[in-house]
């Protein structure tokens, strides 16, 4: 596998494989790998004639300094993850050569997007996220980029950047990988101990028992039932919603079947987790 960490090293490993017709996939991501990760490479394996990962610790969409401070580092581990699933190349670009100080900032209006559920709860966050991913599709220029559901408004937002920016590129949205307890595989998991883990793993319990309630009982109140259940754990609960699947509007009644998706964002140990359930 190759490792790049210039745009100059980028070019020239693209000007290899570039032939016509070459299928070039793509998986961005934070470093600290697991395999919620490596299931996105594989797939992209599987898909494309080549695939580049990139890591990149961005901090233009931290907006808890501490939380940038804490981020794991594992760069070692994740180049041997990356080998283990043949990926030909990671992109590890320094700050100056993602964000060079002549770069300029896009603009890109997220609507609703920016004003639910972590927008309103994360400033920033999400025009950090523009900002990087579109830097790295400018770079990279992937026929296809692979993104996880456990991150489903960050998917939305990007779906916006594409359609504004980048409709030849396809965008594939992949399925949350779970443990066996049903916690969704997050970087943030290491930042919890063994029973922080178990108290997390929670989470899903939670959101599988509202959409099992979906069939007998109406939204709100199934909601309800599901913050008791986490109050009964004692689990900081920053929001249990749900809203529109494809477009994130909240709702007062369930949608169509496939409509529903129901987020949540909790603290544990102090470490923030989100995941959601769609039905
Ligand atoms: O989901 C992530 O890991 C990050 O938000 C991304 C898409 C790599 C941008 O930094």
């Amino acid at each position: 596998m190759q490792i790049l960490n210039t745009q100059i090293e980028l070019e020239e490993f693209l000007s290899k494989i570039r032939k016509k017709g070459i299928k070039l996939g793509f998986v961005p991501t934070m470093g600290a790998l697991h395999a919620g990760h490596i299931e996105l490479v594989k797939r992209s394996v599987e898909e494309n004639d080549f695939t580049i990962a990139s890591i990149f610790v961005n901090e233009l969409q931290f907006n808890n300094p501490s939380d940038f401070k804490n981020y794991p580092i594992s760069k070692e581990r994740d180049i041997e993850m990356l080998e283990s699933v043949s990926c030909d190349a990671v992109f590890m670009p320094t700050n100056e050569v993602m964000f060079p100080h002549d770069y300029k900032k896009i603009t890109l209006d997220l609507g609703i997007l920016d004003n639910v559920f972590e927008g309103p709860l994360r400033p920033g966050h999400f025009d950090g996220v523009v900002q990087v991913v579109y830097r790295l599709f400018d770079y990279v220029k992937p026929n296809t980029a692979y993104f996880g559901l456990k991150d489903f408004q960050q998917c939305l937002v990007i779906k916006a950047l594409k359609n504004a920016y980048f409709s030849s590129v396809h965008l594939v949205f992949c399925p949350t990988v779970r443990m066996e307890s049903g916690l969704a595989m997050s970087s943030r998991n290491e930042r919890l101990s063994m029973t922080g883990k178990v108290e997390a793993s929670f989470l899903y319990k939670v959101l599988a028992t509202i959409r099992d309630l979906s069939v007998h009982i109406e939204a709100l109140d199934a909601l309800k039932y599901g913050r008791h259940l986490l109050q009964q754990k004692n689990i900081e609960v920053e929001y249990l919603e749900f809203a529109n699947a494809d477009t994130l509007m909240p709702g007062k009644t369930w949608f169509k079947k496939n409509k529903n998706i129901v987020l949540i964002a909790v603290y544990i140990e102090g470490v923030r987790l989100i995941d959601n359930i769609v039905f």
